[in-house]
Parts: C-alpha cells; sequence; structure tokens
C-alpha cells in the first residue's frame, strides 16, 4: 500500500469514527482501513473524546487490535443490537453494491452487515468502479471437501478461478476452516443473479457480492472526502 493510500484509508476512517455516539454499539469489519478505524478509536476513547461505546469485532485480527487498545468488547452473540457498522470494501459501484472478502473476513462481515440497520463502507476513492467485478474477483468461501467440484462450478458459470493461498503456500483457511476460491468474472452485468447461483449452490458457504447492504460510504481520495447514500 502506498503512503497516499494509506492517508486516504485514514481520512475514511476518521470521517466513520464521526458518526460514533456514545451508547452506541458499533460491528467492527476487518481489513487494514477498518483497522485505522480501531486505532483512532482507541486513541478518542483514551482522550476522552468519546465514551460509552461497545464494539463487536468479526474478526480475530480486529479483535486482537482493539483489546490491546483496551476497547470495550462484546461477541455478537451477547448484544441485542448494531447501531453502526463499519466496513472496508474492495470494490465498489455509486449506488453501494460491493464486492467484499479480499481479507478472507466476509461470511461474519455478511453477518455483521444483515445484523444491523446501518452498514457504513470506509474505502479510499479507488475502490470505486463502474460495475463489480472490473477490478477484483469475488472470494467465494467453500467448504474444503469437494472444492474441485464447486472449481468447475464456478467456472461453468463464467469465473476463472483461483484457489486463495496463505504466505506459506497453502490452501488459505478462513476462521471457519473454509477455503476461498477467488472468482474472476469481469465486469458482471446481473450481480444479482450471480449472488442467486451462488447462494443456491450446496457447499458455497458464502460470497463477496454485498448488494443492497450499504447505506452510505466515506470515500477518501485526491479530491477530499466523498460520502455517498443509497
Ligand atoms: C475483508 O475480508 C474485506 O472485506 C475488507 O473489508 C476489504 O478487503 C477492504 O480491505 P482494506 O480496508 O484493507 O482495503
Amino acid at each position: 500500500m502506498n503512503e497516499t493510500m494509506k492517508v486516504h484509508k485514514q481520512e475514511a476512517a476518521r470521517a466513520a469514527l464521526e458518526l460514533v455516539r456514545p451508547g452506541m454499539v458499533v460491528g467492527l469489519g476487518h481489513g487494514s482501513t477498518v483497522l485505522w478505524a480501531v486505532r483512532l478509536l482507541g486513541q478518542w476513547l483514551h482522550e476522552g473524546k468519546l465514551h460509552d461505546v461497545t464494539t463487536v469485532p468479526c474478526s480475530m485480527l480486529v479483535e486482537r487490535e482493539a483489546r490491546a487498545l483496551g476497547i470495550p468488547l462484546k461477541q455478537l452473540d451477547d448484544v441485542s443490537r448494531l447501531d453502526l457498522v463499519l466496513d472496508g470494501a474492495d470494490e465498489l459501484t455509486p449506488n453501494l453494491d460491493c464486492i467484499k472478502g479480499g481479507g478472507g473476513a466476509l461470511l461474519k462481515e455478511k453477518i455483521l452487515a444483515q445484523a444491523t440497520g446501518k452498514l457504513v463502507l470506509i474505502a479510499d476513492s479507488s475502490k470505486l468502479s463502474p460495475a463489480l467485478g472490473t477490478h477484483w474477483p469475488v472470494p467465494v468461501e467453500c467448504i474444503p471437501w469437494g472444492r474441485r467440484f464447486q472449481a468447475a462450478f464456478l467456472e461453468s458459470l463464467g469465473a476463472t478461478v483461483v484457489l486463495r493461498r496463505d504466505a506459506e503456500g497453502r490452501a488459505f483457511q478462513t476462521e471457519q476452516g473454509n477455503i476461498i476460491l477467488d472468482c474472476d468474472f469481469g465486469p458482471i452485468a446481473d450481480p444479482a443473479r450471480l449472488a442467486r447461483q451462488l447462494a443456491a449452490r450446496a457447499g458455497i458457504v458464502e460470497h463477496g457480492l454485498f448488494l443492497g447492504m450499504a447505506g452510505e460510504a466515506l470515500l477518501a481520495g485526491p479530491q477530499g472526502l466523498q460520502r455517498l447514500r443509497r
């Protein structure tokens, strides 16, 4: 990540934290932009700029960071509501449909997204795209058993499929012990149809198409901060 992009991610994260009010229960997605939001939240709570905020992280990495900063944490099953969820995106269109899962946390990210009435995406503005799939493959989380047949199914839908690997070259494992097939469809003409096809397939646990879920996106770039609403 270059320095400019890092600064843009920090700006988007800062703008998102301005939405947080005392008393809120805030869901935290995953990724580097969310981590910037977590660090700033830790700082604001420490300085007294914010108080009485509870967070619900969706990944072990984000949970570790939040815990180290002394941010109050709860598990999803221990809260009765999520006032707000802050999460990153890999690619998003102006109507706020997006592809997520670059960090491998798409399943729990989608659970958080469906558990709140307010999902706010935070990203640098380079993530904005005219059509999903133009710049980013769709991550598809599958159970490991039968993955060759899932790959063949995904290819039959038009994707070039790559098994995601970790730094040691082994099949990447999600926190749920599943694998991820990254599916390059090119620009996707009908994301809703594709989402239905993926959801109907046994063995596919979840996919990275987040359609109609986000209410707002905060995108920081060379032109400053852009606020998109659905
Ligand atoms: C995690 O699984 C993803 O959905 C992230 O939210 C997405 O990859 C954005 O990551 P960055 O904030 O690191 O760009």
